[in-house]
């Protein structure tokens, strides 16, 4: 078995590899390496999968429909789990046509990719994001999601939808995984936890959007990665053969408490910048997992205080050597 990995330069992408690549399964890695953010943190993602020998990385953007579908006939793929995209909500509202290109055209590409070369089973990122401002908490997959509040999330209900009518048009199997707040070693310099930890450590004010009275299911990335690899192999086997399936922590905490833990960590006290809510941002999220739970025996084992520590001695350790 080889599968296809998209989005492997990224940081989910490179979690998700790794765990595979340690049960021993042949992984293609794809990734257009842009510059959203440093992209050395990219590259090094990629040399470290590099040290495995059942890993092979092609950079090549989603557009490329003829290369990408010549890598999948060529490795003969069964198996793609779809990664790569544009991330970032508040990047959307200045950025949109980006989103368009790799979330919409892209997917486009991996659903015709995935129809030509019969694929057993495609697993795509979604997020919580596509639940917009629902109040029913906790989220669940039966919840409204037809009114996203950002382009980003727009363009992710347009892939669960779009998965759908290849689903009952062409029998593909697709799974859709909406990830919750995912944080952990190697993570994103544009999100919370590393724009905390850079700033408190260089002593710089840090920007706390709605006051820090957000709250987020932080989710541990390898708690994600177990998710996912839990549902490689279990395709729906119903007629219409699509799921969805929220991947979360279920325990929400407010962003002024998940910032508490970084100083406690760092033992630094944090200079803060108030700011309003922004465009787009959501208030609260609270996955519901009971779906998962069920289909696949899924369990998140990773709290924020262990979660977050394992983060900093990451941070402090790649930055003395980098
Ligand atoms: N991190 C989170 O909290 C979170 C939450 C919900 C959903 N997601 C989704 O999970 C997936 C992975 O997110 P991440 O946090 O690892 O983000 P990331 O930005 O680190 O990874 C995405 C990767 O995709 C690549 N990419 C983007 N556009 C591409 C294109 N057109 N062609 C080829 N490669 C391209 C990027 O270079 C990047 O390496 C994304 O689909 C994201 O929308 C993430």
């Amino acid at each position: 078995m080889t599968i296809l990995i998209t989005g492997s330069a990224g940081f989910i992408g490179y979690h998700v590899t790794r765990k595979i690549l340690n049960k021993n399964i042949k992984v293609i890695g794809i990734d257009n390496i842009n510059n959203y953010y440093d992209i050395n943190l990219k590259k090094n993602r990629i040399k470290d999968l590099k040290k495995n020998k059942k890993f092979f990385f092609y950079k090549v953007d989603l557009s490329n429909y003829k290369k990408l579908n010549n890598i999948v006939k060529n490795e003969k793929i069964k198996i793609i789990i779809h990664l790569a995209a544009q991330a970032g909500v508040r990047y959307s509202i200045k950025n949109p046509r980006t989103y368009f290109k790799s979330n919409l055209e892209g997917f486009f590409n991996v659903l015709e990719i995935s129809r030509h070369n019969n694929i057993k089973h495609l697993i795509y990122a979604s997020t919580s994001s596509v639940y917009g401002d629902s109040k029913k908490f906790p989220l669940s997959e039966i919840n409204r999601t037809d009114n996203p509040l950002s382009f980003y999330a727009a363009t992710k209900k347009s892939n669960e939808v779009m998965a759908h009518s290849y689903s009952y048009i062409y029998k593909l199997p697709c799974t859709g995984v909406r990830f919750f707040t995912v944080y952990g070693p190697f993570g994103r310099p544009d999100m919370a936890l590393f724009k905390f930890t850079k700033n408190i450590l260089n002593n710089q004010p840090i920007e706390l959007y709605n006051k820090g009275n957000h709250f987020r299911d932080f989710t541990y990335v390898d708690d994600i990665v177990e998710g996912i690899y839990s549902l490689i192999k279990k395709q729906s086997k119903k007629s219409i053969p699509y799921e969805i399936f929220n991947i979360g922590n279920g325990t929400p905490k407010k962003l002024l408490d998940y910032l508490k833990h970084i100083e406690n960590n760092l033992n630094k006290i944090s200079k803060t910048k108030k700011l309003p809510l922004q465009v787009g941002d959501i208030v609260k999220t609270h996955s519901n997992i009971n779906k998962l739970k069920k289909y696949t025996g899924y369990k998140p084992k990773t709290n924020i205080k262990i979660g977050i520590s394992r983060f900093i001695e990451w941070y402090k350790d790649y930055y003395r050597r980098n």
